[in-house]
């Protein structure tokens, strides 16, 4: 259809929506809280198509993400296209009360794009250029393989833009390689120039005297993504976030012309993926989204419940599982099943934390194809395996739930700053090989979300007022803007913490020109004077108590008399333990500023030192736990809003626990909901949901 003619098709498919927007899923109201599944329609016959939904439905199962690797069946061939099955699709989901997510199909071109556009195959850092087979082979950066992605997804908006049983758009799935073709360096040359204006300004902030690296002009830059001038790494990170946000808003640009605002737009992300700054991407979203797994089999719930913060920080707002495991994946060299209990911990763990909808990926098996010995619902034989059992149980009970959670969030008054620049500057230099900062961010947030059940995982520049503590475990890349945002919180009774690292390097990957942290130091009265990356632990002592520091450990100095020590190295008299170098060196320091407060930990403590320090800096925060007394295994998660709170408790161990609540609630999974009670007994791996009124 040529595209000048949409415009007045969308008109009538509009004046059509406009009766049946408030009828999806064949007049079912959307719930709050929904379960659902990857489906692959274009796998199977139609005739299949009722038998599956009708076993959807039976598990109660409220979405099914479709077409996200269907380009080969929505454009057979190039311009002839196909969308007559996706209707039948998408109709017969709605007859079982099943509201549908599309994924635009572009992470997998078909054969013939490729074959007749090679240009636009992604080419990989040593050369070698994608071929058909796989996914994700096309370049992120190039202009024809855009103009025919948006080609393909301005048809689907016009045709389902409208569509009541339609409820959102995922874009692509799961963007991440970037491509190192002749296009892309071009790119990264012209944007080079736009960010530095002139060659002189990039060979200054680089530093390019060193190892004669001096550029005469843009073209002459080389374009990698590891083992090069630090600023040039730093800088290809940020130009490959932008392409991906570039190729993200295409789409966005082509749905949203045609697209009915109810329908969200989002795409899913990997775990702790750092390809590029979420951040940044997710600006162009309605929604953030992504794709937990626990390839291991083995559920930490700390692990996953910061990722599940860290998701939720990409837009500061609730967001949605959109592919989770039925008990196993494929692609870990174990692939263990997770316990049917800790399904049931993961899917309510990720409610707890925001999350308004859990997709298990995926339904069937397609008979072939790369991924046959993932975990699904059904067997190859079409009929349920047992994971589908625990999703139907999970579906049953978030249904019972769905009418309280609407309307709710987690609320936290602690944030962590999570910075891709520090992550990446890091990594491109690790000094110490075990420095693995996902760890380290993982090692602070253990003990804050143990004490405050709930931890925001947000980017330096929020806004950070209404938070009690902020704690940025590496803000290694601290530019002079985020400096001052964190004085002015400093300043204005605001309590910050800065871990290891911190402060030592610019917008540019460049080093300060004072010690760490750099812009920071004259606040904090105090500065490193010397890192050390250690191969043994060093002991440290002080007021908050005694322990280990290993990996890394810088010793401080405090230069302002407001300054106090509160831990040293080798205070006990173990000083031949230590490097030589740290022996009786401050190791964490603070200063009151006001009411405020600033508060350096040099150090990567052992976990019960950690804890010592975090519950230190929580209690002089005036930070509170959400429900008191709860044992560690105990997970309390907290959504507020609409004048309720809804509270989530998970017992993770194996022992039985009863806790108070702060007030009395209803328990909503029990059967009974309406008799309230203060006290609750979790059995062991027992989840527990109730509903209070807000006071
Ligand atoms: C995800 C991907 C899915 C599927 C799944 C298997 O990363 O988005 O398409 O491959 O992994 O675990």
């Amino acid at each position: 259809m040529p595209i000048e003619r949409l415009g007045s098709l969308s008109w009538r498919c509009a004046l059509v929506a406009l009766g049946l927007l408030l009828a999806g899923a064949a007049g079912a109201a959307q719930p709050a809280l929904l379960v659902g599944t990857a489906w692959y329609p274009e796998q199977w016959p139609q005739s299949r198509w009722p038998k599956d939904l009708a076993l959807m439905q039976a598990a109660h199962l409220d979405v099914v993400r479709v077409g996200e690797f269907a380009w080969s069946t929505m454009e057979p061939r190039e311009g002839e296209y196909d969308f007559a099955w996706l209707d039948r699709a998408i109709a017969a989901a709605a007859r079982h009360h099943i509201y549908v997510v599309i994924g635009t199909p572009t992470a997998a071109p078909p054969a013939w794009l490729t074959s007749k556009y090679p240009d636009t195959l992604r080419v990989a850092e040593d050369g070698t250029r994608a071929e058909h087979g796989n996914r994700q082979q096309f370049s992120f950066s190039s202009p024809r393989y855009r103009e025919l992605a948006r080609q393909l997804v301005t048809r689907l908006a016009v045709r389902y833009g409208h569509n009541p049983d339609v409820i959102g758009w995922q874009i692509d799935n799961e963007l991440g390689p970037p491509s190192f073709d002749a296009e892309t360096r071009r790119q990264f040359h012209a944007w080079l120039q736009r960010k530095y204006g002139n060659i002189a300004s990039l060979n200054r902030h680089w530093t390019t005297a060193y190892w004669s690296q001096t550029y005469d002009s843009f073209d002459e830059v080389p374009m990698h993504s590891q083992d090069e001038n630090p600023g040039l790494l730093l800088d290809f990170r940020h130009f490959v976030t932008d392409t991906w946000t570039s190729y993200v808003a295409n789409q966005v640009t082509a749905l949203r012309a045609y697209a009915d605002p109810r329908q969200f737009i989002t795409t899913n992300t990997t775990y702790w993926g750092n390809q590029f700054d979420q951040h940044i991407l997710s600006r162009e979203l309605d929604m953030a989204a992504w794709d937990e797994y626990v390839p291991d089999g083995h559920f930490v719930w700390l692990d996953q419940a910061v990722q599940q913060d860290l998701v939720r920080g990409y837009k500061n707002r609730d967001f949605w599982v959109m592919e989770t495991q039925p008990a196993f994946v494929n692609w870990w060299p174990v692939n263990r099943a997770l316990p049917p209990y800790a399904m049931r911990e993961l899917a309510w763990q990720a409610v707890g934390h925001g999350a308004n909808a859990v997709l298990y990926w995926q339904w069937r098996s397609a008979l072939n194809g790369q991924e046959q010995y993932h975990g699904t619902l059904l067997g190859a034989d079409g009929t349920p395996v047992p994971a589908y059992g625990v999703v139907r149980e999970i579906a049953a009970q978030m249904a019972r739930a769905a009418a309280a959670i609407a309307g709710t969030s987690p609320r936290s008054a602690v944030a962590m700053l999570q910075s891709y620049d520090s992550r990446w500057a890091i990594d491109f230099q690790r000094q110490q090989a075990d420095f693995r900062v996902v760890k380290e961010f993982d090692a602070f947030y253990a003990p804050l979300e143990r004490y405050a059940q709930s931890v925001d995982v947000i980017s330096p520049d929020t806004p950070l007022t209404g938070y009690r503590l902020v704690v940025a475990p590496a803000l290694n890349v601290l530019t002079a803007a985020e400096a001052r945002h964190l004085a002015d919180y400093v300043r204005a009774g605001g309590h910050l913490v800065l871990g290891p690292r911190s402060g030592m390097k610019d917008a540019y990957d460049a080093l300060w020109p004072q010690r760490q942290p750099g812009p920071l130091t004259s606040l904090l009265g105090g500065r490193v004077e010397q890192y050390y990356a250690l191969d043994s632990p060093v002991p440290l002592a002080g007021v908050l108590g005694s322990g280990q520091a290993s990996i890394w450990a810088e010793a401080l100095s405090v230069r302002d008399p407001a300054a106090k020590v509160l831990m040293r190295y080798g205070q006990s008299g173990q000083s031949s333990d230590g490097n030589g170098w740290l022996d009786g060196k401050p190791a964490v320091i603070s200063r009151a500023v006001g009411k405020g407060s600033i508060t350096y930990i040099g150090a990567w403590l052992d976990p019960a030192l950690m804890q010592n320090v975090m519950d230190d800096s929580l209690r002089a925060a005036h930070v509170t736990p959400l429900v008191a007394g709860v044992s560690a295994n105990v997970e309390v998660c907290e959504r507020v809003g609409a004048g309720k709170r809804v509270w989530i408790l998970i017992n993770h161990g194996d022992s039985t626990h009863t806790i108070r609540l702060p007030s009395p609630a209803a328990p909503l999974l029990a059967g009974d909901d309406t008799a309230r009670t203060a006290s609750v007994t979790l059995a062991p791996h027992s989840i527990h949901v109730l509903e209070a009124p807000l006071q």
